[in-house]
């Protein structure tokens, strides 16, 4: 509808706008420097589980939340509201600990979107957290309108994180079609004596670009872009972690084993995906993905 100004429209306008860049950029920064790389952060990442934590503890927070607001619509017992309530601000909190630290490691437009949908859920987090408080204290009208304003303004916090995750794909793992886009068999890459020792390149193969690193006669392929947000892997830093050989990737620092791709450190969870290599008579290197 002309002069409408839907909400797909207003998000896209959110996520162009710079307005909210100086607070995004300071926030942004301190989580960084307090959530310091290590076994914290890779759990609040979600690294262990191999997915992003945040999504599925927020819908557990949302359904007791949305829970509240059907037992409130049919005029249900309010003891199983309150606890609702209670459980629903508990497990905000973590919920919310996970989502900022992979804030932190976005790109400035998934960055913006983030800041609001943060500031919506904090915002439906004490008008809850103000409901059970109110209904606690016996005042039951009160305390329904507080949880039901929240939910309304938890809605538009869980829309933007829905444009988050489908549209920008903050937190969709950025590599997994590579090996569907290579045909079944081995390819020929390049020659073994092209190659550096010790230094990751990028080669094509076809339309696909590779992070390529040759150590002596054994050549390690990794698809080149980091399933984080695909950075170039091939511009990363080699270092060795606990005795493995890692890649850093140049742009948030997930660091991937360079034994098989997997995900040593996020933000990643997801592993970089890998190619059997062999070398020809002839030293030609040869690749197929590693199904
Ligand atoms: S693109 Fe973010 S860590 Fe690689």
């Amino acid at each position: 509808m002309k002069g409408f100004a839907g909400p797909v429209a207003l998000t896209d306008r959110l996520e162009k706008s710079k307005a909210l860049d100086r607070p995004i950029r300071g926030l942004a920064k301190v989580v960084r420097e307090r959530v310091k790389p290590g076994r914290l952060r890779d759990v609040l990442h979600g690294v262990p589980i191999g997915e992003p934590l945040h999504p599925s503890m927020a819908s557990v927070t949302l359904g007791c939340w949305v829970s509240v607001g059907v037992l409130d619509a049919a005029g249900a017992d309010s003891r199983a509201a309150r606890l609702l309530l209670a459980v629903g601000i508990a497990n905000a909190l973590p919920t919310a600990a996970a989502g900022i630290t992979d804030w932190s490691s976005l790109h400035r437009e998934q960055q913006r979107v983030g800041f609001v949908h943060m500031a919506a859920n904090l915002t439906a987090l004490g008008l809850l957290s103000a409901s059970l408080l109110a209904r606690l204290r016996g005042r039951e009208r009160a305390g329904k309108a507080l949880s039901f304003a929240g939910l309304g303004i938890g809605t538009v916090g869980a829309y933007l994180g829905g444009h988050m995750a489908y549209r920008q794909a903050a937190g969709a793992n950025h590599a997994p079609q590579v090996t569907h886009l290579v045909p079944l068999g081995w390819h020929d890459l390049c020659p073994i004596k092209d190659l550096p020792d010790g230094r990751p390149v990028a080669r094509r193969l076809g339309y696909i670009q590779l992070f390529v690193l040759r150590r002596g006669e054994s050549v390690t392929v990794l698809a080149d872009h980091c399933p984080h947000l695909a950075g170039p892997l091939h511009q990363g830093r080699l270092v060795m972690q606990d005795g493995e050989a890692c890649v850093v990737c140049p742009w948030h620092g997930s660091t991937f084993r360079l034994e098989d791709g997997s995900v040593k450190h996020g933000p990643a969870t997801a592993p970089a995906p890998m190619f059997e290599t062999r070398v020809r008579r002839d030293g030609t290197i040869q690749v197929r993905p590693l199904t």
